[in-house]
């Protein structure tokens, strides 16, 4: 049973300046929550009760976010308008969150390394803060809903028992922006991974099935993450890390049946 998820939403978001130079790109709105309302939702629907986010100092009003704020429900109630605050306090009574701190920002990998002593010795859920999934269905038939990736890759690690990597197939001609994976397809959407590269050159894309900003992670990452070396600008890449595990383990990949929204890049597809 997986119960906890890591949430690295630290990085300093220079894709999305001016805009996220004051406000967090996780918290920038969409409709009438910030985006990463919507993550921990998301994983909350997969029955993960434990959420930790990494964040840094400077992106406190994350944490605020997942705070109650007494002073402000008592004006809501007085006003007859705790509705307003109706989604935000329901979920905090589904989770418990907690925030540390990465002091510097040295790239995705060592974000996720903060979290190894929380995790401790049990596989756990990761889900890039800035990125939400939703239906590409209408949601009108809910025999039609589409599950979000939390739940497919806790659902799938009931079975496979192994680290598992988030999908998104692009098109050909958009693999160099993406991490893509190589492997085999051992049933419709799932794949046994045997490569993970970092914006391949077109040509040489092992395939179009791109990594999605969701992973299913068991502890030996952290072994992983911790013999990683700097790598793309400098910065220590979980990619990187995924790819000494993969020596040592078998990965999944799972295609996720959502689509995926990035604050700081376009769409996928
Ligand atoms: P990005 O790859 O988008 O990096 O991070 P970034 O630094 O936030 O943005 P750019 O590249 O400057 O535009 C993906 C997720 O990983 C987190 C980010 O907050 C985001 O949710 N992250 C990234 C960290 O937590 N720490 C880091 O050092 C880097």
């Amino acid at each position: 049973m997986i119960t906890k998820t890591v949430i690295p939403a630290a990085g300093f978001g220079t894709r999305m300046l001016p805009a996220a130079k004051a406000v967090p790109k996780e918290l920038l709105p969409i409709l009438d929550r910030p985006t990463i309302q919507y993550v921990v939702e998301e994983a909350a629907a997969a029955g993960i009760t434990d959420v930790l986010l990494i964040t840094n100092p400077d992106k406190r009003a994350i944490e605020d976010h997942f705070a109650r704020n007494p002073a402000l429900e008592q004006r809501l109630r007085a006003a007859n308008k705790s509705h307003l605050l109706a989604s935000i306090n329901t979920l905090l009574e589904k989770v418990t969150v907690r925030s540390l701190h990465q002091h510097e920002q040295k790239g995705l990998g060592h974000a996720v390394l903060q979290a190894e002593q929380h995790v401790g010795d049990q596989p756990f859920l990761c889900q890039l803060g800035d990125t939400i999934f939703s239906s590409p269905l209408s949601t009108q038939d809910s025999a039609l809903s589409t599950l979000l990736p939390a739940q497919q890759l806790t659902t799938a690690y009931n079975d496979l028992k192994t680290p598992i990597i988030a999908l998104e197939k692009v098109p050909p001609e958009k693999v160099d922006r993406y991490g893509i994976i190589g492997g085999q397809e051992i049933s419709p959407g799932l794949f046994k991974l045997d490569a993970l590269i970092e914006k391949p050159a077109r040509d040489a894309a092992p395939s179009q099935y791109a990594i999605c900003a969701r992973y299913l992670l068991t502890p030996e990452i952290f072994d992983c993450l911790e013999s990683t070396p700097p790598g793309k600008n400098g910065e220590i890449q979980l990619t990187d890390a995924l790819n000494l595990l993969l020596q040592r383990t078998a990965i999944h990949g799972v295609v996720v049946q959502a689509k995926g929204t990035t604050s700081a890049t376009p769409p996928i597809g």
